[in-house]
């Protein structure tokens, strides 16, 4: 297994941005560093995390800041960049018509390793890191929806990399896949710095170890999950009640679960400012409540603030 050979930081962003051509500013400001271990990119449709694992992949440049992956510059030394990190992309699902091992050798071979038979010894280890050996015979076509994004994984981590960078690898994956896939990225995780962009809070699991939320191009959180989930407390509440209580707390309310219970509903939600009569705080709220949690507190603080500038300008034309 690769270690890290410097002292510098797995991943470390300073002051990154970049704006799409046609003035889309994608991401502002953006600063973390990162170690080893598995980390957690979460955040909205659009929020900036696609744009941010490609600029550390070296296939976007950063209009503003800078990006070192093992203290090399993502825009002065791509190709040192590209050698220590895998990345599987957003849309991994070409070569549809190659058998699994193919895959995996064919983009062995492009990262350089040209010996045939230290290159099969690689490709059989990876395909069995990812647990896809007893299919290595099989077309990707055949492959089931988990068994694509695994394979992509073992594209990703052919030539060893430090550094993995996963862009939303669980979405369409039945719960057995998520599963799999969480335990192989928690297991990956123990040796070096894997990044991982998901809208399913879930699927980061218990390896975590810490996370960024992006919203509209810029970090706003980043911490350990405790730290998230301790935010939550008091803002995540259950209440069993009939179908029109159900509709005046969807009015109020973000709800996150509903199950039936009794001649009633229960239900959990988050809030953003008291917790409503007849409502029990839940204790342990999950890190996919806390993350709703602290996004609704977000929304009301933007809205809040909407309303001031609103009340300001408003205040001035009158004057
Ligand atoms: N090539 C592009 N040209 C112009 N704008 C773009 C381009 N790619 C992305 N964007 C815009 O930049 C913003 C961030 O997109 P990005 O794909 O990074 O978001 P994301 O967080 O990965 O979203 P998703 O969860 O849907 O994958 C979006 O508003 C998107 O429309
Ligand atoms: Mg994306």
């Amino acid at each position: 297994m690769t270690l890290h050979q410097t002292d510098a930081p797995a991943i470390e962003a300073c002051g990154i941005g970049h704006t799409y051509k046609g003035g889309h500013a994608a991401l502002a400001d953006v600063d973390f560093t990162l170690g080893t271990g598995l980390f957690g990119l979460l955040g909205p449709n659009g929020a900036g995390k696609s744009t941010l694992l490609r600029i550390i992949a070296t296939l976007l440049k950063p209009t503003r800041g800078s990006m070192a992956v093992c203290g090399h510059d993502v825009t002065r030394e791509p190709l040192q960049v590209r050698s220590l990190i895998g990345y599987l992309p957003q849309e991994f699902g070409a070569w549809r018509l190659h058998r699994t091992e193919e895959v995996v050798d064919t983009l062995a071979r492009m990262s350089g390793l040209s010996k045939r038979r230290e290159r099969r010894r690689r490709v059989a280890e990876v395909l069995a890191t990812v647990g896809l050996e007893a299919v290595a015979d099989r077309k990707v076509k055949k492959l089931s929806g988990g068994m694509v994004r695994r394979l992509g994984v073992a594209q990703a981590l052919v030539h060893e990399p430090q550094v993995l960078i996963v862009d939303e690898p669980t979405v369409g994956l039945d719960p057995e896949e998520r599963m799999r896939f969480r335990q192989l990225v928690t297991r990956l995780g123990r040796d070096r710095t894997i990044l991982l962009s998901t809208h399913i809070v879930a699927d980061l699991g218990g390896g975590c170890r810490e996370m960024s939320l992006l919203d509209g191009g810029s970090i706003v959180f980043h911490g350990t999950p405790k730290t998230l989930l301790d935010q939550a407390s008091g803002r995540v509440f259950e209440v069993t009640t009939d179908a029109t209580g159900m509709e005046r707390m969807e009015a109020a309310f973000e709800i996150v679960s509903r199950t039936p219970a009794g001649n009633g509903i229960a239900l959990r939600a988050v809030t953003t400012g008291e917790i409503p009569e007849g409502a029990a705080p839940v204790e342990q709220p999950t890190l996919e409540e806390a993350y709703l949690a602290f996004m609704a507190a977000r929304g009301r603080s933007e809205a809040a603030r909407q309303d001031e500038e609103t009340a300001t300008s408003a205040g001035g034309n009158a004057g």
